[in-house]
């Protein structure tokens, strides 16, 4: 199977990449699934009921979240009706949503997709190495699962890692979300798990992790907030990860970065 995992989709202009250019990625490389991190589609904050249908619209099979999943009030309640709608898994109990279910790939796989978000400069959640491991006891890869997609939302690099290693031949890929800027560590590891420590945003690059360079750039150099956080309009790069996974294991056999469109330097998939 070959899946496509692309992180954090920044306003309009992350929105409109996804919609102009993930039919084509699609098309031209063969992907049986795709995944896509919503968490900043809307204005920066959170995913609207209409913005999630523009991601599945133009392909996204699932579309997961993070530390801004309820940032929109609208998510609280249309989140309980869209199970290819994913929050992080680790929770307050109660919380509407889910953290992890089991779909179909367009070629009939059964793909289990985890969200969780960390520990290290985020605010408390319950402890997501125990979550994610909970739910793959229960639906094992190689047995009910052909493949197993964990996007690890958090800060830090080295959680990410940890994350990987833990589920190194248990998991297809390990991937982090949520710094906006993709790393270039993707790799296999010896057990079989892909791992990349940031998937990287789809927004426009020419900005600070998504949002207009003025603002952020002022509250650096004073301290002093003048204004609004603004996404930046400019044309988005889709950043992200493409594996191809072995049908009898789950475990990857070949990987590859994308990163596609916008001012970032290009990364085209490899798998041909
Ligand atoms: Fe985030
Ligand atoms: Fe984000």
């Amino acid at each position: 199977m070959r899946l496509l995992f692309l992180g954090d989709v920044v306003g309009r202009s992350g929105r409109d990449g996804v919609t102009d250019r993930l039919p084509d990625l699609v098309a031209r490389h063969g992907f049986d699934f795709v995944v896509i991190n919503g968490e900043n589609a809307s204005h920066g904050r959170g995913l609207t009921e209409g913005h999630f249908g523009e991601l599945k619209a133009a392909g996204a099979d699932v579309v997961t979240l993070g530390d801004h999943a309820f940032d929109q009030r609208d998510t609280l309640s249309y989140i309980a009706r869209e199970p290819t709608l994913l929050r992080p898994i680790n929770l307050a109990p109660g919380t509407p949503g889910r953290g992890a279910n089991l779909y179909e790939s367009r070629s009939g796989g059964r793909v289990l997709v985890i969200n969780a978000q960390g520990r290290v400069f985020m605010d408390p959640v319950d402890d997501p190495f125990r979550a994610v491991e909970a739910a793959i006891a229960a639906c094992p890869l190689g047995e009910q699962a052909d493949a197993i997609i964990v996007d690890f939302h958090t800060e830090a690099t080295s959680e990410i890692q940890a994350m990987g290693f833990f589920l190194d031949g248990r998991a297809s890929l390990v991937v982090g979300t949520h710094t906006h800027i993709p790393t270039a560590d993707h790799r296999i590891l010896k057990q079989g798990t892909a791992l990349m420590a940031d998937a990287g945003m789809c927004g426009d690059f020419d900005s600070i992790i998504g949002v207009d360079i003025e603002e952020p750039l002022n509250r650096f150099l004073t301290g002093i907030a003048s204004g609004r956080f603004t996404p930046a309009e400019g044309e988005a790069t889709l950043s992200g990860i493409a594996i191809e996974t072995d049908p009898r294991t789950g475990l990857v056999t070949r990987l590859s970065p994308l990163r596609v469109g916008g001012s970032l330097m290009q990364v085209e998939p490899t798998f041909g």
